[in-house]
């Protein structure tokens, strides 16, 4: 088991907004550390706090970006990863910015603990939430989600994905293609693809409340980023 002490916590917090780089670095320099299910924090107590779901998921995220040095390098990988996907989304969201200052728990998503994040198409806009307008064509957003178990270990989730698509393309879906990355690597969806209809649950979800916000969602106003 990785045990997160009171210093790893707060690197955490004060990367959050700033990506992923020193995930990174902190993830080469940790031999044995490129394992999903050893992120631990201890005494849960009641409720999880932000800085606990934080710490958890900075150690999720460096795993995988351990593990992605290692399929670089022609190594393989054990364990629940999405990058265990040949989607290229599985190993470029570990690069894109995230919109959320500490994972939060989405009743719409199983409850999970999530984080949002974009890609440099996305971002210009998303990142101004209900201001930023309509999404580009080819803009995507990532969702990593993670439950906690009561001993404080995180289990990774689905990767819950988003890509706009060209307008008019796929009007069930309000031209969004969706998808999901199980942690086994096997995916749900995508959106025009032989799964279609597995993932119409979440254009339909996503249509409703995002009527006037091109499908989009956001998040609650305590955990945005802003400037
Ligand atoms: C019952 C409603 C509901 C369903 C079903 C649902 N979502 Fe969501 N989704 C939301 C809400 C509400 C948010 C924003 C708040 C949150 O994260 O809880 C959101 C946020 C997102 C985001 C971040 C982008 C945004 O909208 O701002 C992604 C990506 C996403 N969902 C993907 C999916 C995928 C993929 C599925 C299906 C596998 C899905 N969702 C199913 C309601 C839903």
């Amino acid at each position: 088991m990785t045990r997160i002490n009171q210093t790893r916590t707060r690197i955490g917090i004060a990367i959050r907004t700033t990506g992923f780089a020193l995930g990174f670095g902190i993830a080469t320099t940790l031999p044995g550390h490129a394992d999903t299910a050893s992120c631990t924090v201890p005494d849960i107590g009641d409720r999880i706090t932000d800085a606990q779901a934080s710490a958890l998921y900075e150690c999720l995220t460096a795993a995988m970006a351990a593990q992605l040095e290692m399929l670089e390098s022609g190594g393989t990988i054990d364990g629940p990863s999405w990058l265990r996907s040949d989607m290229p989304v599985a190993r470029a969201f570990l690069g894109w910015e995230s919109v959320t200052t500490a994972p939060y728990e989405s009743g719409t998503h199983g409850g999970r603990f999530v984080v949002n994040l974009a890609d440099p198409v996305a971002l210009p806009s998303y990142s101004r939430f209900e201001d930023g307008g309509p999404m580009p064509m080819g803009g995507i957003l990532a969702k990593p989600s993670f439950t906690v178990s009561d001993d404080g270990t995180a289990a990774l989730g689905p990767l819950f994905l988003m890509e706009r698509a060209a307008d008019g393309t796929y009007p069930d879906m309000g031209d969004w293609i969706y998808s999901a990355i199980m942690p086994d690597g096997s995916v749900m969806g995508p959106t025009g693809g032989p799964q279609n209809d597995r993932v119409q649950f979440c254009a339909d979800c996503h249509l409703a409340i995002g009527a006037d916000t091109d499908s989009m969602t956001y998040l609650p106003d305590e955990y945005r980023v802003t400037d």
